[in-house]
C-alpha cells in the first residue's frame, strides 16, 4: 500500500493530482508539439502528414471537423483560426451527430478528426462513414498507434504525453497548437496571408509556451476565487469570437470535475434569454482579452452588473476598464487574437481544478466518467 502510494506520488511529479500536473505541463508539451515542425526564423511550419497531402487541403472546398467533448471545443477554435488564416470554410460537428444523420460529404471534402485517446467510438465511426463517402480524413491524436490514428488516411500527433486526468487539459492546448500550424501552412500555400504577417504569427506561436507559463502564475488568484464560489449552484461562462469555444470548454471543465452546473455562451447571446438567470448567486466568468470585440464584451459586463451578477473576468495584463467593473480579474499576457484561447483557457482549468478539490471531488476520476468513451 505504502509502495503503491509512493509510486503514484512519483508518477504525479509531486503534484496532488494528475490534472494539476498536466495543467502545468502545457508550456513544455506545446513546445514538444511544435518542435521540428515550427521553424519560425526560417518562416517555415510543416507537418509531414500535411505536406504529403497538401493538394487535398488546397483543393478542399470545405473542411469538416468531427470530435467529441473537449476535442470538439478545440475543433471550434480551429474553425475560427482556419477560416481567418486560410479562408477555407470549416464546419464542426459532434461525431455522435454526424454518424447518424446521413451527412452530406463531398469527395473533395477534407475531414479532420480530433481525439486525444484515439479510441472514442463515435469519432471512430464517424471517420469510417466519412471514408465510405470518399472524403480524405486527417487525424489529430495524442496516442500513437491508436485506432483513430490507424483508421485515418494521414494525421499529425499532438506530443502532449499521456493524459491521465479524465478532464482534458494539455490535450486541448496541443490540439489547438497542431491546428494552428495547419492553418498557417495552408495560409502560406494559398497565399491568403502576407509573408510578413505569416512570419509574425510563426514568431508569436513560438513564444506561446512562455506566455502559457506566465498565465499559470494566476494560480494563486484562481485559488482565492475558487474559495469564494466553490458552493455556487450554477455558473455561466461567456466569450466572443475565438473565446466563445473557450467559454464552452471552461464550463465543461467545471461540470465534469466539480459537478456544478455550468453553461458556456456567446457573450452577445445573453440578451436573448440567459440574462434572466442572472442574480447575485450566479457567478459569471467573462473572457475579455484586450483584442477582438473588447468593447462589446465590456458592455455585456455592464449589463450583467446592472442585474447584480458577480463577474469573474479573464483580462489581458494591465487591463483597467474591466478591472473597474468586475468583482475579480485574472490576468493573462498579451498575444494576438487568434492565439488567445491558448492563454484564456489556463485560468479556467485552474479555477475548475481548485473548486473541485475544495469540494472534495475525485478530480482525476470524476464520477460516471471514463477517460476514453470507447462505447456508444
Ligand atoms: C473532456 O475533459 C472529457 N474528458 C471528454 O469530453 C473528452 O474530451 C471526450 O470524451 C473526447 O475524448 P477524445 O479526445 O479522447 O476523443
Amino acid at each position: 500500500q505504502e509502495l503503491q502510494m509512493n509510486l503514484e506520488q512519483i508518477e504525479k511529479g509531486g503534484y496532488d493530482h494528475f490534472m494539476l500536473k498536466e495543467i502545468y505541463e502545457q508550456p513544455s508539451v506545446i513546445k514538444d508539439t511544435y518542435r521540428g515542425r515550427l521553424l519560425a526564423n526560417q518562416g517555415i511550419v510543416r507537418m509531414a502528414g500535411v505536406e504529403d497531402n497538401l493538394e487535398k487541403f488546397t483543393n478542399a472546398k470545405r473542411i469538416l471537423i468531427i470530435a467529441c467533448g473537449t476535442s470538439w471545443h478545440a475543433g471550434l477554435v480551429a474553425e475560427y483560426i482556419i477560416e481567418e488564416f486560410a479562408r477555407i470554410p470549416v464546419e464542426v460537428e459532434y461525431a455522435s451527430e454526424f454518424r447518424y444523420r446521413n451527412p452530406i460529404v463531398y469527395k473533395d471534402d477534407v475531414v479532420i478528426a480530433i481525439s486525444q485517446s484515439g479510441e472514442t467510438a463515435d469519432t471512430l465511426a464517424a471517420i469510417k462513414l466519412a471514408k465510405e463517402k470518399g472524403a480524405f480524413v486527417f487525424g489529430v491524436c495524442n496516442v500513437v498507434g491508436s485506432s483513430i490514428s490507424r483508421e485515418t488516411h494521414a494525421g499529425a500527433y499532438t506530443h502532449a504525453g499521456p493524459e491521465i486526468g479524465v478532464a482534458s487539459t494539455k490535450a486541448f492546448t496541443t490540439q489547438i497548437t497542431v491546428l494552428t500550424m495547419l492553418a498557417l501552412r495552408l495560409a502560406k500555400v494559398k497565399g491568403t496571408m502576407s509573408t510578413s504577417e505569416h512570419q509574425r504569427y510563426l514568431l508569436e506561436l513560438e513564444l506561446m509556451p512562455e506566455k502559457v507559463e506566465e498565465a499559470l502564475a494566476s494560480n494563486e488568484v484562481t485559488k482565492q476565487i475558487a474559495a469564494i464560489y466553490k458552493d455556487a449552484p450554477n455558473c455561466l461562462y461567456l466569450g466572443r469570437g475565438y473565446n466563445f469555444p473557450v467559454a464552452l470548454e471552461g464550463a465543461l471543465k467545471l461540470k465534469e470535475i466539480s459537478y456544478i452546473h455550468a453553461e458556456g455562451y456567446p457573450a452577445a447571446e445573453m440578451k436573448h434569454g440567459p440574462i434572466a438567470l442572472i442574480d447575485e448567486s450566479m457567478p459569471v466568468i467573462v473572457i475579455a482579452p484586450n483584442n477582438g470585440h473588447y468593447d462589446k464584451v465590456v458592455s455585456n459586463i455592464q449589463e450583467i452588473k446592472a442585474r447584480s451578477g458577480k463577474i469573474i473576468a479573464v483580462v489581458t495584463k494591465g487591463d483597467t476598464q474591466v478591472r473597474a467593473l468586475a468583482d475579480h480579474v485574472i490576468e493573462i499576457p498579451e498575444t494576438s487574437e487568434p492565439f488567445t484561447p491558448l492563454l484564456t483557457t489556463i485560468p479556467l482549468q485552474l479555477l475548475s481544478y481548485h473548486i473541485a478539490v475544495m469540494r472534495g471531488c475525485n478530480v482525476d476520476q470524476p464520477r460516471n466518467l471514463a477517460k476514453s468513451v470507447t462505447v456508444e
